[in-house]
């Protein structure tokens, strides 16, 4: 179409939301299809927090807030990231914004000149560059390896940083991978950072889905030029909420703060109280995030071990909900292989091209059970 700007041809769609809603269409006609492309969980917010939100719209909290959101969230981001991380943030080092997704781009665009580049690990999260390149960035990606797990090499990071280079980010646990990095791995990447006076963006959206060891938050090491990204989307299971906050040095803030402030303004007003009961009322949410933690660990056993017992090569995730698995003994073209699984099979993935996973496609476990034995049976037909 004419008349768009240059910006918004360039800019990709997402190919995540591509596939779902492939899956979902071919549902809707009736075909009975396992949809395992969203990456959102399966399971309802926790009582407490629904019941929050009915309190706020009853007690008429559904006004503008402070552009960097309330007060009481922040006090409430900030104890959280006291009481399970150890990293101590005042108020004005906090912000809050519709999802992650926006505190991503708004430290994009708060960051980044023209031609600045950002370190990104691959296989990536979609949006990260579509992001760094709207805000006039490049990536730089550096790849990870399915024999080691999709754990980031820091020597790699360290040959790919240039004097144009301007942020390392990661993602631990990693979306699409399900990789958690070593503490000397985050360790390692912060060192780069404060070493070539760099800053850190280290999304954390997943951090209470670790299954094996514990997780680490790589903001502990150099806080003065780190910038956490969290939200309530993944851990208290709120993804259409529409809660994300990003936590940092108060004049990174304050600027991103600047583009919220003439662009969306504040997050949603129920939604803040909501998320600010489910971070203060620590045991029942504490619960909650057990519970969900236990059943995507069975799935992810089962799944993982059904892959790889079919001959496609799934390397154990440690985190998130995604496991990704080489699709090449169905076709070398993980685009071809993932459409044949859907039309075939009936089972709905991410092929890899958007995450730079050549060969492999995405499957999220955040369904049920039943769901995950009947996608493998259809899958081990298909291969038959
Ligand atoms: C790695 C990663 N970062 C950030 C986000 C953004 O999530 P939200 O905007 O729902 O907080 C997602 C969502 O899929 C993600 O997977």
């Amino acid at each position: 179409m004419t008349g768009l700007s240059q910006r918004i041809h360039a800019l990709k769609a997402s190919s995540t939301v591509a596939f779902n809603a492939k899956a979902l269409e071919m549902k809707r006609a009736g075909v009975d299809v396992i949809a395992m492309t969203a990456g959102e969980p399966d399971f309802q917010p926790p009582q407490h927090v629904l019941e929050a939100a009915h309190e706020a719209v009853r007690r008429g909290l559904t006004k503008y807030t402070p552009s960097e959101g309330t007060r009481e969230l922040r006090d409430a981001i900030a104890k959280k990231h006291a009481r399970e991380n150890e990293l101590r943030y005042e108020a004005d080092q906090v912000m809050v914004s519709t999802g992650g997704k926006q505190v991503l781009y708004n430290a994009f665009m708060t960051l980044l000149d023209p031609g600045d580049e950002v370190i990104v690990p691959a296989p990536y999260w979609v949006s990260y560059p579509p992001q760094i390149e709207l805000a006039g960035g490049v990536t730089v990606v550096v790849p990870t390896r399915p024999e080691e797990g999709f754990v980031l090499d820091p020597d790699r990071v360290a040959a790919a940083i240039t004097p144009r280079t301007k942020a390392i980010l990661v993602n631990s646990p990693g979306n699409p991978t399900g990789a958690v990095y070593p503490e000397p791995v985050l360790r390692a990447v912060a060192e780069l950072c404060e070493r070539h006076d760099l800053w850190l963006i280290t999304d954390e959206l997943y951090e209470h889905m670790v299954y094996d060891g514990e997780f680490v938050t790589a903001a502990r090491y150099y806080p003065e030029r780190t910038l956490l990204v969290h939200g309530a989307s993944k851990g208290y299971a709120l993804t259409g909420w529409r809660i994300g906050w990003g936590c940092g040095p108060s004049a990174l803030v304050k600027a991103m703060n600047k583009l919220q402030g003439q662009s969306t303004s504040n997050a949603n007003a129920v939604a803040q109280y909501a998320t600010q009961v489910a971070l203060d009322e620590v045991e029942a949410t504490a619960a909650f995030q057990a519970m969900t933690r236990q059943a995507y660990r069975e799935r992810r056993d089962v799944i993982v071990q059904g892959l790889n017992d079919l001959g496609l090569r799934t390397p154990l995730p440690q985190g998130a909900f995604y496991a990704m698995a080489d699709l090449t003994p169905i076709d070398p073209d993980e685009t071809v292989a993932a459409t044949a699984l859907l039309e075939r099979a009936h089972v709905g993935v991410v092929p890899g091209t958007d995450f730079a996973a050549p060969g492999f496609a995405r499957f999220s476990y955040a369904c049920s059970m039943e769901q995950i034995r009947s996608a493998l049976e259809r899958i081990g037909r298909l291969l038959a």
